[in-house]
């Protein structure tokens, strides 16, 4: 398992290419069992998450091709050989159940591994569940794997969503692009890889309204074509190096990103004292003088503060000047990072979704274990202005969503390398 050293202290300045948003490719992926036609995703991260999905497609009989390094996937399903995605590539990544709905939709069954809990919480699918039964599927947990099926195909429901669920809003609103009649989810969410999704499958012949609101409305046609579709911008990926000189110091230009992917995290930013602008190419973030001030935070489905930007934004507090309270109200277990700050110096207190940082104005290099994808970021994120080296281990939670962040970084001045250990 490979480790990643950062050695804090050097500010940063230059420019950070934002990749395409691992969270919409993962479901535009997809979304190719729709249509016997050619489906291509251009501006795709290169990610092991994206591996996964790949191989999990291909376990379905769907052909990928990747082009380009990887930043360009030509999907067809035509030739799809089952309908039954697997425990051992479905426990890897819990997107993996963005199959069901697509399977459903188009071929009137699927067999999908419950997806099992993760680091950050238990994860279940009721909301998604509950939605695809009121569209006329028959679903049955047996041995860990939804049994769903649908005789005569989907039909169009009134769909009230009980909390606004990322993945089940994206299963419901692909396998409704295929039911007959008219599919309304109401308190959808509202997350701009919700907006991708939808882009792509209208380019794909979807009749889809009021995506990015609450309440979306949806037209089932009787068969979907092919499409090419840009990937969003990783709008996780930008807000986590948005935050690299505010804890480094310098400025960071963060090219293709958009305000509007970010407005409330930007928000929090600035009560921190630091300056946000919007540049031709994206948006530049440079530390004011001195350390940021604390701000308190609250995560919310989009559009407030987003849950995977917690663990950096901590990072970020850990060192700023004053007391902040970081409130986790999407996720039962996304402070696991806090022990690991701490053993940096960082001053936090968890008391069940509320952790209360004050800031320090040194903290000290150490070396720290990555526990879930965005836990491991705020690490090497705090290691930049750590006094001595900071040691990341068990990195491939880092290469799950982020694309060589030793590169992107270090092109920009700071020090990190990845050191290859073995086991
Ligand atoms: C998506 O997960 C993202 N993953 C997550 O990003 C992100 O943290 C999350 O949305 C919230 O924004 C992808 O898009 C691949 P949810 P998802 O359904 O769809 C509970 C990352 O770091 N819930 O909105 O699984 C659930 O347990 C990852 O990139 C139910 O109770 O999130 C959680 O507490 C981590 N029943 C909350 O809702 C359900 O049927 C939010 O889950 C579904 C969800």
């Amino acid at each position: 398992m490979d480790s990643i050293v950062v050695k804090g202290g050097t500010p940063l300045k230059g420019k950070i290419e934002i990749a395409g948003a691992k969270n919409a490719a993962l479901t535009l992926m997809p979304a190719t069992i729709l249509s016997d036609e050619p489906l291509t995703l251009t501006n795709t991260p290169r990610l092991s998450d994206i591996k996964t999905m790949t191989t999990l497609l291909e376990s379905l009989g769907v052909e990928v091709t990747s082009l380009q390094g990887g930043k360009v996937q030509v999907m067809s399903s035509h030739g799809m050989t089952t309908t039954r995605a697997d425990y051992e590539i479905v426990r890897k990544m819990r997107a993996s159940n963005l199959v069901l709905g697509p399977l459903l939709a188009k071929h009137h069954q699927a067999v999908v591994s419950l997806p099992g809990g993760c680091a950050i919480g238990a994860r279940p699918m009721d909301i998604h569940v509950t939605a695809l039964e009121a569209m006329g599927a028959t679903i049955d947990l047996k041995d860990g794997y939804l049994h769903a099926t649908t005789k005569g195909g989907l039909k169009g429901a009134k769909v009230p969503l009980r909390f606004a669920s990322v993945g089940a809003t994206e299963n419901i609103l692909m396998a409704a692009t295929l039911a007959k009649g008219t599919t309304v989810i109401s308190n959808a969410a509202r997350e701009p890889e919700i907006v991708d999704l939808a882009d792509c499958l209208r380019a794909m012949g979807a009749q889809i309204d009021g995506d990015g609101t609450s309440t979306i409305e949806i037209q089932g046609v009787d068969r979907l074509g092919a499409a090419t579709h840009r990937v969003v911008t990783d709008r996780i990926e930008l807000g986590t190096y948005m935050l690299a000189p505010v804890i480094a110091g310098g400025e960071v230009e963060c090219i293709g990103g958009r305000m509007n992917l970010v407005s409330a995290f930007v928000e929090k930013l600035q009560m921190a004292g630091v300056e946000v602008s919007e540049t031709k190419d994206g948006l530049r973030v440079a530390r004011a003088n001195g350390r940021p001030k604390a701000v308190d935070v609250t995560t919310e489905p989009f559009p407030g503060f987003p849950t995977d930007l917690q663990a950096q934004m901590m990072a970020m507090l850990c060192m700023a000047e004053g007391t902040s309270v970081l409130e986790e109200k999407i996720f039962e277990n996304r402070f696991m990072h806090a022990p690991e700050l701490t053993r940096m110096g960082a001053d936090i207190d968890v008391q069940g979704g509320t952790a209360t940082v004050t800031g320090v104005s040194k903290m000290k290099g150490a070396q720290v274990m990555a526990t879930d994808l965005r836990a491991s970021v705020s690490l090497i994120l705090a290691g930049l202005a750590a006094e001595g080296e900071t040691v990341v281990n068990r990195v491939y939670h880092l290469d799950r969503g982020y694309e060589h962040v030793e590169e992107k970084l270090g092109a920009v001045g700071a020090k990190v390398e990845r050191v290859k250990t073995d086991g």
